[in-house]
């Protein structure tokens, strides 16, 4: 079973967090993350922003990011490259060219996720991977039904994610359809998975995914799988647990 650390806010779980990432690059400054984009993180990154000011030098750390939108364009203030550059790699001082992100653009989708994995083998896997939780219980965008061996690959949105990711577009009828993701199997392979929710919203995927059976309808149940995984939850995200 995952290990659950219940935090008195999402402050604390951002520095908890950031001081298990400040302790990864002590000892390898070349550290490889993975890295989520969402709400859920943000606490995290605004931390380590905060030691980076104070003189943490995160400049040799490398980054994969865990999705993207198909069909969006990359400049688009809601594509993750655009989020990952304005939320991670600027305030962190991460090397840009050294941070990596699924490539979304219709021109050679289906030979995407290949070259991502390729991409993550050769940099010697992901050291650390942060994930948030969608209320339908996927991690990335593997969404219900998503195989526990799965590697980087494009997947159709459910309507609930679509729905839920609405408050970053005009509307839903903008939020793209399609995403390209790193698999339940990807995310498997990374040496270290920390889970992050806050809210009582998360606190029904939050159950299912720590305490539920392993299943593909919630594939966030895959972490139980991982020899070395961590749920950081706020009160109100671990209220079913
Ligand atoms: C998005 C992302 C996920 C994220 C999840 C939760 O769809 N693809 O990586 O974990 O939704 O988002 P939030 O943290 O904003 O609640």
């Amino acid at each position: 079973m995952a290990e659950v650390i219940v935090v008195s806010s999402r402050q604390a779980a951002g520095a908890l967090v950031a001081e298990a990432i400040e302790r990864l690059v002590a000892t390898k400054p070349d550290a490889v993350l993975g890295l989520a984009t969402g709400d859920t993180p943000l606490p995290v990154y605004r931390a380590l922003a905060e030691r980076v000011q104070a003189g943490l030098d995160l400049s040799g750390v490398r980054g994969f990011a865990l999705d993207e939108y198909v069909g969006i364009a990359l400049d688009h203030p809601e594509s993750y490259h655009s989020v990952i550059d304005r939320e991670v790699v600027r305030p962190l001082g991460l090397t840009p060219s050294a941070v990596h992100v699924p490539d979304g653009r219709p021109l050679g989708i289906e030979t995407a996720g290949e070259r991502y994995e390729t991409a993550i083998v050769a940099a010697g896997g992901i050291d650390l991977q942060l994930l948030g939780i969608g209320t339908d219980g996927h991690i990335g965008f593997n969404e219900p039904g998503s195989s526990f061996a799965s590697l980087t690959r494009v997947k159709t949105l459910t309507r609930q994610t679509r729905d839920d990711n609405a408050r970053f577009f005009d509307s839903v009828d903008d939020v793209p359809v399609h995403s390209i993701t790193q698999g339940l199997g990807t995310i498997l392979r990374a040496k270290r998975l920390v889970l992050l929710a806050f809210g009582a919203g998360k606190a029904h995927a939050v159950a299912a995914a720590v305490e539920g059976p392993l299943t593909a309808s919630v594939p966030a149940s895959a972490i139980q799988l991982h020899p070395r995984a961590t749920v950081v939850v706020d009160e109100e995200a671990a209220s079913m647990l």
